[in-house]
């Protein structure tokens, strides 16, 4: 089993990743870790909460982490993802409560308690926490196997500005400090997850699984879209958090190329873009593997199969 760890703000596409984590055996998921990032921290910590009881893993514990960006004002994205943040499914107040302490100190002392080069860290929303980790313990940087981010976009510019992803943009500086932490990163940005479209026959897959996470998972997707097929007007809206696990899962769905990548931080025009060297044309040094494409018919069936596995 490999052993992850998530640092995530739920968020229907992270609630989608983490219940294909918590169905596979693959996985060993050591805990959660929340962010403040599509809705404020209070909400993305509840909603963690209601996605462990309804895979019926109260055994995956759920620590709070940092309620806003190193040094600017928090951003969300309640237009997309809705007041609760995880709008579309009817799940219920969850029952159990989040650990004792910071979740910061939950990933230093996780990632510490184990064998160097056995923990992997998957974040899905704004790096404040992990920054946050890497400054206060500079050794969980190089004690961790790999960090694999949904973060980011060259080819597809971005989401929440013309040049800015949303995790990235929410927290640049955050970001600025992981990517040139020496942790062995993955990104998985928009130029994959543009590819990932939820179609109609792709949410009736899940529905038609019949268990109660399947029925999540199809009421998250058909609210998300909403917004992303109005925008886009494609045949369905991206999947972009569910890359990560899917990546983890099986790297082979992916294609891509390690590089270098660097956040801006100081244009009010372009912050937060990531600046993506994919052609090489500067000497910098290659501190990423940039996933560019992805093959949706095997990530979907992959999630698929995941989901039937849940209650
Ligand atoms: C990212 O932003 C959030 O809204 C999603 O959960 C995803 O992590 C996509 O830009
Ligand atoms: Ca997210």
């Amino acid at each position: 089993q490999r052993a992850v760890i998530f640092d995530t703000d739920p968020g229907q596409d992270d609630a989608i990743a983490i219940l294909t984590a918590l169905a596979s055996p693959e996985l060993d998921v050591l805990g959660i870790v929340t962010v403040a990032g599509n809705i404020p921290l209070a909400l993305t910590t509840k909603n963690a909460l209601k996605l462990v009881e309804l895979a019926g893993r109260t055994d995956v514990p759920v620590s709070a982490g940092c309620d806003r960006p190193l040094s600017r004002a928090l951003v969300t994205a309640e237009h997309v993802h809705g007041q609760t943040g995880l709008d579309g499914p009817d799940l219920p107040e969850p029952q159990t409560r989040p650990a004792d302490g910071h979740g910061v100190d939950f990933l230093i002392e996780t990632v510490r308690a184990r064998a160097p080069g056995t923990v992997t860290l998957l974040a899905l929303g704004p790096l404040t926490n992990v920054a946050l980790a890497f400054a206060k313990a500079p050794d969980i940087a190089t004690r961790l196997k790999e960090l694999v981010l949904m973060g980011g976009g060259y080819f597809q510019g971005g989401n929440i500005t013309p040049t800015a992803e949303f995790n990235i943009y929410v927290d640049p500086e955050a970001a600025a400090m992981v990517f040139c932490s020496g942790v062995a990163l993955t990104v998985l940005p928009l130029d994959v997850t543009h590819q990932m479209l939820s179609t109609r026959e792709r949410i009736a897959a899940f529905k038609a699984i019949g268990n109660k996470a399947g029925e999540a998972v199809a009421a998250m997707l058909s609210f998300s879209e909403r917004f992303d097929v109005e925008k886009y007007n494609w045949e369905g809206a991206p999947l972009h958090d569910p890359c990560v696990t899917a990546f983890v899962l099986d790297p082979s769905i992916f294609k891509g190329r390690t590089i270098n990548v660097e956040i801006e931080t100081s244009s009010p025009l372009t912050r937060g873009m990531t600046v993506a060297d994919y052609w090489g044309v500067t000497n910098r040094p290659k501190n990423a593997l940039w996933i560019r494409s992805g093959d949706a018919d095997r990530f979907y069936a992959l999630l698929t199969e995941r989901i039937a596995r849940l209650p």
